[in-house]
């Protein structure tokens, strides 16, 4: 993965994530209409295996995708293996959409495909993919829906660029290692909302907050995980039972933080379980 390090350019990012992510408490209702209107709906960051996503469900060409991603430091997703693919087919079935474009494409010399932030040879395409259907075909798409809906697929196809369709960015992880850990113990949380290991960190906004039992160096986990985060207010802005892929029932966040101050880790088990865990984070300069 060699994707760019993250832009300065996040204070808009987070005015974007407010959007999605306030339940417009005292102080945090601005949002930037503006910066959202361009970017669309999209999730959250999530997290897996260090890097940041997002899952943008607002169609778009591939080239406005590639421009919209790249206002927040991030580039079109780059697929290194089948264990990222497996993570992104989960998030992409979640939100029930087909065709997602990814950062592969031959725009620039036919035939000679490249990725848009970084190189891999990992392919999983649709069978008789790509075909560059009437010479106009140069931008490809996971989980591949024919327009009849005759076809549904979790591989992939190319596509004419000008196609708009839902998008997933992804963003380098940061350099450090981690910023801090604690290990906890726990069983009857509810889903992480009793009993939990709470534990204060101090986050400003626009940075980007990565915390998990798994996909930060050092973190670890025995049994299913469950984490939430809350902002200064109390309030819950994220929360994560299984970041999947690689890290299975393993658990992992990654916010742009919106409001500066006290934010809280809780660490708890899904369901009425017992777990146990070191859970461990990064924060971006
Ligand atoms: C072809 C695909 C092509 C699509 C374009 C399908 O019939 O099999 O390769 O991308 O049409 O609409
Ligand atoms: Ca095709």
């Amino acid at each position: 993965m060699e994707l760019r390090k993250p832009s300065k350019k996040l204070l808009g990012f987070a005015s974007v994530l407010l959007a999605l992510l306030s339940g417009c408490g005292p102080g945090i209702e601005e949002v930037d209409n503006e910066v959202e209107g361009k970017l669309g709906v999209m999730s959250q960051a999530i997290g897996y295996n260090g890097n940041d996503y997002l899952f943008v469900t607002t169609p778009k060409s591939w080239p406005e995708a590639q421009a919209l991603c790249a206002i927040s430091g991030y580039k079109l997703v780059t697929i290194n293996d089948s264990n990222e693919e497996s993570f992104l087919a989960q998030h992409e079935s979640s939100f029930g959409q087909y065709n997602w474009w990814i950062g592969l494409n031959d725009r620039g010399i036919e035939g000679f495909f490249t990725w848009d932030g970084g190189a891999s040879t990992y392919t999983n395409y649709y069978p008789s993919e790509p075909n560059n259907y009437n010479g106009a075909e140069d931008c490809v798409a996971d989980r591949y829906r024919g327009d009849d809906g005759s076809t549904q697929s979790e591989q992939w196809n190319d596509w004419d660029c000008n196609r708009a369709f839902p998008f997933i960015c992804e963003r380098a992880p940061e350099p450090t290692t981690n910023r801090g850990s604690f290990s906890y113990t726990a069983a009857n949380t509810a889903n992480a909302t009793v009993n939990v290991t709470g534990f204060a960190v101090h986050l400003r906004a626009g940075q980007v907050f990565t915390v998990g039992t798994c996909g930060v160096p050092g973190a670890s986990r025995s049994g299913d995980t469950y984490l939430r985060v809350n902002n200064p207010y109390g309030q819950e802005v994220a929360a994560n039972d299984d970041a999947g892929g690689a890290c299975g029932f393993g658990s992992n966040i990654s916010i742009v933080v919106a409001v500066s101050g006290t934010h809280t880790i809780r660490a708890g088990c899904y369901s009425s379980g017992s777990c146990n865990g070191t859970v461990a984070y990064n924060i971006s300069d």
